[in-house]
């Protein structure tokens, strides 16, 4: 297993890329099981789960090929004898539950097992189930499969929103089957993240009607059939503000190519209240700070709140700000894995229930850390570029699923961290 070497003290200055989104590539594989031709997948990062996606797509009769001229991914149904999504690859990779609804909507028959437990806590899928209930899908839970089975489905008007909000995965499944019914589907409290919104625009090229892409009232007006399409990938919001955070944690300054304004409003203003300096140009963000920022309260909701996937590294970066920040978790009470390993590093943080209290610190100390998850695990690389001395991250697998390739981007910006071999 790999592990993570950062030495810290320096400031980050410099340009970097983020690559594609991951959350939008994921679902916009599994609508290839949607298609009648090829798909054409431009930008699409090179990570782990992407890796298992197209593997969960073997599995159900869909080549998936990364061209090695252009790294496009071209993905084509070929099969459509097996629709069985198998545990093996689902208890890896949540995102796999995103073929549940291509599945019904273009086969009629899905089993899907249920993905299984999360270190960032409860993550059930009831929403999805709702949802494709509603457009006449028979669902049963059998041996920890989602078995399901339908005739053409029928569409209807439905409310997705669950107790903390609207759901990102849930409104991209439903979508999917909806485009196919028969009739009229209306989704309320649709998710509006830009992962969700990219999805519906693929779905749009390959020749779906849906209207109000990007509110959270979708109405989806069902076609017969839908063509293969070709689409870029927007880009890795959460890498993007990753980088950003990572450049005012260390007092630096740093460009970040492929960082949309309005993808990443919320944060900036985060970043603008603890004192840095944030500027954009077209899909171009740059941030600098200097010296200590201030402390800063943040509250995370969907879209365009606050990203739950960026609070563990905004929680890092606000360990050495001046005074006492509050951050308070609204869509995963319970994702507070990196409180105790941050704490390992000399940072002040009191867990109230669903909310954090970091009492600013002068300094932190290198030590051995342990990543507990994806986002966990890139707030700990930005503890580790502010910490006095060298920190040692292991189980980084958890960050090779979600970052191309982070310790060249941010090498690249002047740090010191290197990939080793654990022993
Ligand atoms: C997506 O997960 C992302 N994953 C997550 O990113 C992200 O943290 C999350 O959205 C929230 O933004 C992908 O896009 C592949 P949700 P998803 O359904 O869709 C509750 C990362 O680090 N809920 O929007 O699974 C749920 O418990 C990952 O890249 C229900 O109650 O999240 C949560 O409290 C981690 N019932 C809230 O809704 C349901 O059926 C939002 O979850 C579904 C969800």
């Amino acid at each position: 297993m790999d592990a993570m070497v950062v030495t810290g003290g320096c400031r980050l200055k410099g340009r970097v890329r983020a690559s594609g989104a991951k959350n939008a590539a994921l679902p916009i594989m599994a609508a290839s099981i949607l298609a009648e031709g090829p798909m054409r997948l431009k930008n699409v990062p090179d990570l782990m789960d992407i890796r298992t996606m197209a593997r969960l797509l073997g599995q159900l009769g869909v080549r998936v090929e990364r061209e090695e001229s252009s790294g496009d991914l071209l993905l084509e149904s070929r099969s459509e004898r097996r629709s069985v999504a198998p545990y093996s690859i689902m208890r890896t990779m949540r995102a796999g539950i995103c073929v549940l609804g291509p599945l019904v909507a273009r086969r009629g028959f899905a089993e899907v097992s249920l993905p299984g437990g999360c270190a960032i806590g409860d993550r059930p899928v009831d929403l999805h189930l709702k949802g494709l209930r509603a457009l006449g899908a028979r669902l049963d839970i059998k041996h920890g499969y989602i078995v399901a089975r339908c005739r053409r489905l029928r569409g209807t008007e439905m409310y997705l929103g669950g107790p903390f909000g609207s759901t990102v995965t849930g409104t991209a499944n439903v979508l999917m089957a909806a485009v196919l019914a028969k009739g009229q589907t209306v989704i309320e409290s649709a998710a509006c993240e830009p992962e969700v919104q990219d999805l519906a625009r693929l779905l749009v090229k390959m020749g779906a009607d849906i209207q109000g892409i990007g509110s959270p009232r979708l109405v989806v007006e069902g076609v017969d059939g839908l063509g293969g399409a070709e689409h870029t990938i927007i880009p890795d919001r959460i890498e993007a503000g990753t980088l950003l955070m990572a450049g005012a944690a260390t007092g630096g300054d740093v460009v970040v190519e492929g960082a949309r304004w309005n993808d990443l409003f919320a944060l900036v203003h985060v970043l603008r209240d603890a004192g840095a300096v944030v500027e954009h140009f077209d899909d171009t963000i740059r941030v600098r700070a200097r010296g200590t920022l201030r402390s800063v309260d943040v509250t995370t909701l969907p879209f365009p709140g606050f990203p739950t996937d960026l609070q563990a590294q905004a929680m890092a970066m606000l360990t050495k700000a001046d005074g006492i920040s509050v951050i308070t978790e609204k869509i995963y009470p319970d994702r507070f894995m990196h409180v105790a390993e941050l704490g390992r590093m000399g940072a002040r943080i009191r867990k109230e229930g669903n909310a954090a209290v970091v009492h600013g610190t002068r300094r932190l100390s290198g030590a051995p850390v342990m990543a507990s998850d994806l986002r966990a695990s890139a707030a700990l690389v930005i503890a580790g570029l502010m910490a006095e001395g060298r920190t040692t991250i292991s189980r980084i697998y958890h960050l090779d699923r979600g970052y191309e390739r982070i310790e060249r981007k941010l090498a690249a910006l002047g740090a010191t961290i290197r990939r080793v071999k654990e022993k």
